[in-house]
């Protein structure tokens, strides 16, 4: 059976007074979350949709389909101990569903800077940035957060969706032009909306594309094009010297969200800006403490006007608590630890190496390059769903990235890697992979 939101024509005729078609809700087994969101579109009301969401899920749940919410009783490591839903036990799984992408989470400075800064601190920061929710801790971090992407000045948020929110919103308004690239994250789409700019997209990576929607907006006050440096459900890396070049060249202003390279790609793990050799080119850069550096937050890297302009200016930083001191220290430590610990960087790219080359001679459609995110696309939701329920009945922890995460036909399983995962754990889940796309029928 197809999802069904089909028009309640009967309730309609049955109605004594005239009233506009509305559509209904039924639970089948091709039911995904677009649905719901697609009923909303078609005009149902929280009222109607809300209890409906409920009992699917509550349906999914007790057939054993859930494919989310699993809940970890240890750190978010390699591997780790996972509450199970479906037999009451905990699992040791294999996680390749992690952004610890240096397995910086549970080290142990890490661990020892967060206690230190609690023991001094307190565990939360108890106002907004600009009041009193600073600490020595948030301005060392901010600092080291500068020299690492080589700008003037940075600004840490409570995380990096509120990052891209607040800093997006800040710098384009009504009479400017936000353009994306089609792929780019939720929360640049969000700012965008919120900034009351006009949002144009341009082709995934297709720096001609960008060049002929920066011609057709020459006209808008500020054009601010906005793209990631390793992107969060292709894992390809962006071509910042031609995209740089095109913007340059109209004048606009580049933001890269550097959430998924940070740590990970170019020297000293500075980013995709550095790989490039653009690291004082960049307008602002976005990123998260959240993924590599293994805390949680967001900042925004820049030049000093810009930068301050954000912190006064980009309400999700202003009206909202600022990021607790433990975990400005916790990300403090983290960013020594990517310094220090080279190795891990290393380590994590071997595995990316290993993985993806393994999935493309296995047969499996993936990125055409690798990196920490994996893509292993589906291409339909029911065999994204049987794919995931029984690499996670064998301990192997994936992520499920249905429409509308990605798009139609390019359902998939996101694969993160992390510096700390053996080459035995990375063939057992392999083992896994193919029995299950074998099952699926794509490999
Ligand atoms: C590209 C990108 N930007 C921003 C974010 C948001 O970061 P955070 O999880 O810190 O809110 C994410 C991921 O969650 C992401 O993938």
């Amino acid at each position: 059976m197809s999802p069904m939101i089909a028009d309640a024509t009967a309730v309609a005729a049955r109605a004594t007074v005239p009233t506009t078609p509305k559509p209904t809700l039924e639970i089948t087994e091709e039911t995904s979350l677009a649905d719901i969101l697609r009923a909303r579109e078609a005009g149902l009301g929280i009222r109607d949709v809300a209890p409906f969401f409920k009992q699917a899920l509550h349906h999914f749940q007790s057939v054993g389909q859930n494919l989310y919410g699993r809940t970890l009783l240890g750190p978010s490591d390699a591997e780790a101990v996972v509450e199970y839903p479906y037999d009451d036990a905990q699992r040791d799984m294999i996680i390749l569903a992690s952004n610890n992408y240096l397995g910086l989470t549970n080290h142990p400075r890490v661990i020892r800077a967060a206690q230190d800064a609690a023991a001094l601190y307190g565990c939360g920061s108890g106002s907004s940035p600009l009041l009193v929710g600073s600490f020595p801790v948030t301005k060392e971090l901010e600092s080291k957060l500068a020299e690492l992407k080589g700008a003037e000045e940075a600004c840490v948020f409570a995380t990096g969706y509120s990052a891209n929110v607040g800093v997006i919103s800040a710098v384009a308004g009504k009479d400017d032009v936000v353009i994306l690239d089609r792929l780019a994250h939720a929360s640049m789409v969000d700012g965008a909306k919120l900034s009351g700019a006009q949002m144009k997209v341009f082709h995934h990576n297709d720096a001609a594309h960008l060049d002929r929607v920066l011609e057709r907006n020459r006209n808008a006050r500020t054009k601010l094009v906005a793209v990631e440096g390793i992107y969060s459900m292709d894992g390809d890396v962006a071509p910042l010297d031609q995209i740089w070049q095109v913007v340059k060249r109209h004048d606009a202003l580049l933001l890269v969200d550097e959430a998924h390279s940070t740590g990970v790609l170019g020297p000293g793990g500075r980013g995709a800006a550095a790989y490039f050799g653009l690291e004082g080119e960049i307008d602002l850069h976005v990123g998260t403490l959240s993924k590599a550096i293994g805390a949680c937050g967001g900042f925004v890297a820049g030049n000093s006007d810009l930068v301050t302009y954000i912190r006064y200016f980009a309400r999700s930083g202003m009206f909202s608590t600022a990021p607790s001191p433990m975990v400005m220290a916790a990300a403090s430590a983290a960013i020594d630890v990517i310094r220090d610990e080279p190795e891990r960087r290393e380590k994590l790219w071997e595995n990316c190496r290993f993985l993806h080359s393994e999935l493309k001679r296995l047969g499996f459609k993936t990125s055409a390059a690798p990196s920490p995110v994996i893509p292993v696309i589906v291409g339909n939701m029911k065999g994204l769903r049987e794919m995931t329920l029984e690499l996670h009945r064998n301990n192997i922890c994936v992520n499920s990235v249905p429409f509308p995460a990605v798009a139609h036909g390019s359902e998939r399983l996101r694969i993160s890697l992390t510096a700390n995962h053996t080459r035995e754990q990375l063939k057992r889940a392999l083992d896994c992979l193919v029995q299950a796309g074998k099952n699926a029928g794509i490999v």
